[in-house]
């Protein structure tokens, strides 16, 4: 095994592409309009974030890989659903993703609507078809997407995003959406690995939950503020965004030195949860400072 993560990025996210390619119908599959725009909503770029964490704290708790490839695939379809939904004009009216027309100026507005929809049952039927775990494993991790993903994960925090719009939220508030609509998916990618484990249960486990918890919210905090300070043409979306819809974002309600210290903060509380894993937590820790 090559000595840095960074260097099995590239076949991590080669394997996950290839998984997602077979788990997705073909594109002159009929209904082809709905096929090609869920292909297109998972295949226009895309950094495989997520997938990249469960293979990380698969390293982490010698998983063997074929086990994780089922909630890497799952977990990034999920993502790419809820960025298609994200980007539709009721909810943050945007144009380009991953520097590319979103999925509904690609296609149509309920293109992009039943394709979101439908990249999410595809997502559990993967999980479904997991092989080589116990059944009550599997059901556990179709019960922690089903809640990462749901009002009390993902979707839970895109409706608080929508309400917050215009809004003054506390820190409390504001961490608490961040912690739904983007720490719930990063959160379970990680747990999955967990539970792959021979003790899930263990101390260790707690801690990848912990540093999980503030990566999510890390992750968010630092999109929001390449949202302020990036350039569209880098981060593939429209800078500024956020502002012209009057988003409740760390850097409008705190500003940007203080979303930096918190991000730092939180970082360095997230690497602290590593340090009982020694070279082993190498892989998740370089992710965490790569986000
Ligand atoms: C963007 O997620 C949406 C957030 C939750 C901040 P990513 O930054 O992981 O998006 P892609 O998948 O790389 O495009
Ligand atoms: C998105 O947050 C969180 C999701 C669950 C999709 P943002 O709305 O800030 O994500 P971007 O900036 O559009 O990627
Ligand atoms: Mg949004
Ligand atoms: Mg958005
Ligand atoms: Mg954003």
């Amino acid at each position: 095994m090559p000595k840095t993560f960074e260097t099995r990025i590239a076949s991590y996210t080669e394997r996950v592409n290839a998984c997602l390619d077979s788990a997705l119908p073909l594109a002159s599959t009929h209904p082809a309009r709905l096929h090609e725009a869920m292909r297109y909503g998972v295949f226009n770029g895309g950094k495989r974030v997520r997938p990249l964490l469960v293979y990380a704290a698969g390293e982490c708790l010698d998983i063997e890989t074929s086990l994780l490839d089922a909630p890497a695939v799952a977990i990034e379809l999920i993502h790419a659903f809820s960025l298609i939904h994200d980007d539709l004009p009721a909810m943050d009216d945007d144009d380009l993703r991953r520097g590319k027309p979103t999925v509904h100026v690609q296609f149509d507005e309920a293109t992009a609507i039943l394709a979101a929809d439908a990249l999410q049952p595809l997502a559990f039927a993967v999980l479904a078809g997991l092989q080589g775990v116990p059944a009550a494993t599997r059901t556990r991790l179709v019960q922690l997407v089903a809640d990462a993903c749901g009002s009390v994960g993902m979707t839970g925090g895109q409706a608080l995003d929508l309400a917050a719009e215009g809004r003054t939220l506390d820190r409390e508030q504001l961490e608490q959406m961040y912690a739904l609509k983007t720490g719930a998916l990063i959160h379970a990618s990680i747990v999955s690995a967990c539970l792959m484990s021979a003790d899930p249960a263990d101390e260790r486990a707690a801690a990848l939950d912990r540093f999980a918890r503030a990566v999510g919210i890390a992750f968010q905090i630092k999109d929001d503020i390449l949202d302020v300070e990036g350039e569209t043409h880098v981060i593939g979306k429209a800078a500024g965004a956020d502002e012209l819809h009057q988003k409740s974002t760390y850097p409008a309600l705190f500003g940007l030195d203080e979303s930096r210290r918190r991000c730092n903060e939180l970082l360095d509380g997230a690497l602290g949860e590593l340090q009982q894993f020694g070279e082993r937590g190498v892989p998740l820790a370089w992710l965490a400072r790569f986000i």
